[in-house]
């Protein structure tokens, strides 16, 4: 039996025909075999790169859906945010010949000529996390979140908490041409359109604690801690990096700069436990797993779902202290 663990869920008959597809699978990479002997699926996994402790919680639960226990020979490349490297890393998958490929997009823009010749060659290609603009035709599947959904939760909460008094705000973005940038932003200028919440300065951190720390240091010397009402940041680890940049200007994060952020990682909700965020939007990193299915499924032969929504929650500090101690990242 090939996969023993995280694709457990898979009928019979779809266990039995990944056994076929994985004894045709040696024409792909040079595949091996697992302990008892079958061929493996070779999968090139192009992850955006380490920018984040969401993105180390996603390419942790790849590699564990992606084992040899579970019948695949992982290639994984981590592109350091570089779209041109994270492309090439996709053209060199499919030069290797491998059986499928796994992309986590850094942008949405760019990948129409490389996506035609992983058709061109015959191999499925399977997104994960960020989308792209290119013409779903060219690729199988993609599973992930809504984050425009994020966004909008994001500014419905600023809107209930401070839609009446006169706000400033500063963003923090994430990286730029990034589907989860985009889309974060738009959910939330639509939820709090038409109120007393002002954008006063919007900029990138690109994903990073260092780079939310930077941004933020400029904003606090453009504007001051009293110049400052509320933070929006794309992800926990800027508003972490915020938090340190608050503190050193001689503010109190979550009180002085009111903070709202996405992702619900383990940093940002101990952060906001401890009253530092005010707010989170989860988005949930865990999606080896559903991509494993996605891959199995393409291999056999099968239409999988084109879209696969994960749901996510959002977090006041007091339902982060209650389920702090039963979350996997
Ligand atoms: O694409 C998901 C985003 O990428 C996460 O919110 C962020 O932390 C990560 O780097």
């Amino acid at each position: 039996m090939m996969r023993k663990n995280a694709l457990a869920g898979i009928a019979l008959l779809g266990a039995l025909a990944l056994t076929a597809v994985g004894c045709s699978s040696s024409s792909g990479g040079d595949g091996g075999g697992d302990a008892s002997g079958d061929e493996l699926i070779t999968v090139g996994f192009a992850q955006t790169g380490s920018e984040s402790g969401w993105r180390s919680a996603n390419t942790e639960s790849m590699k564990e859906a992606f084992s040899t226990e579970n019948g695949f020979d992982l290639v994984f490349n981590a592109a350091d945010n570089d779209p041109a490297a994270q492309i090439a890393a996709v053209r060199d998958f499919i030069n290797q010949g491998v059986d499928a490929i796994v992309i986590a997009p850094i942008v949405e823009d760019g990948w129409d000529d490389v996506l035609q010749e992983a058709a061109d060659a015959d191999i499925p290609v399977i997104l994960e996390d960020r989308t792209v603009s290119a013409s779903e035709d060219l690729y199988v599947s993609w599973v992930g979140l809504d984050f425009e959904r994020e966004g909008t939760y994001a500014g419905e909460w600023a809107v209930e908490q401070f839609g009446d008094t006169d706000t400033k705000m500063v963003v923090l973005e994430g990286t730029t041409g990034s589907a989860p940038a985009n889309d974060r932003a738009k959910g939330f200028d639509d939820a709090i359109a038409g109120s007393s919440i002002e954008k006063i300065d919007s900029q990138t951190g690109d994903f990073t604690r260092d780079g939310g720390k930077t941004v933020m240091e400029g904003f606090l010397q453009k504007y001051g801690v009293d110049g400052i009402d509320l933070l929006y940041a794309h992800n926990d680890d800027m508003a972490l990096g915020a938090i340190e940049a608050i503190e050193a200007a001689g503010g109190v994060p979550g009180e002085d700069i009111k903070i709202i952020s996405i992702d619900a990682v383990k940093d940002g909700m101990l952060a906001l436990i401890d009253g530092k965020i005010n707010f989170i939007v989860e988005c949930n990193p865990l999606l080896g797993e559903l991509a494993a299915d996605l891959v199995t499924q393409a291999l056999d032969g099968g239409t999988p779902e084109k879209e696969i929504y994960v749901d996510d929650e959002t977090f006041t500090p007091e339902q982060a202290a209650e389920v702090i101690d039963q979350r996997a990242y």
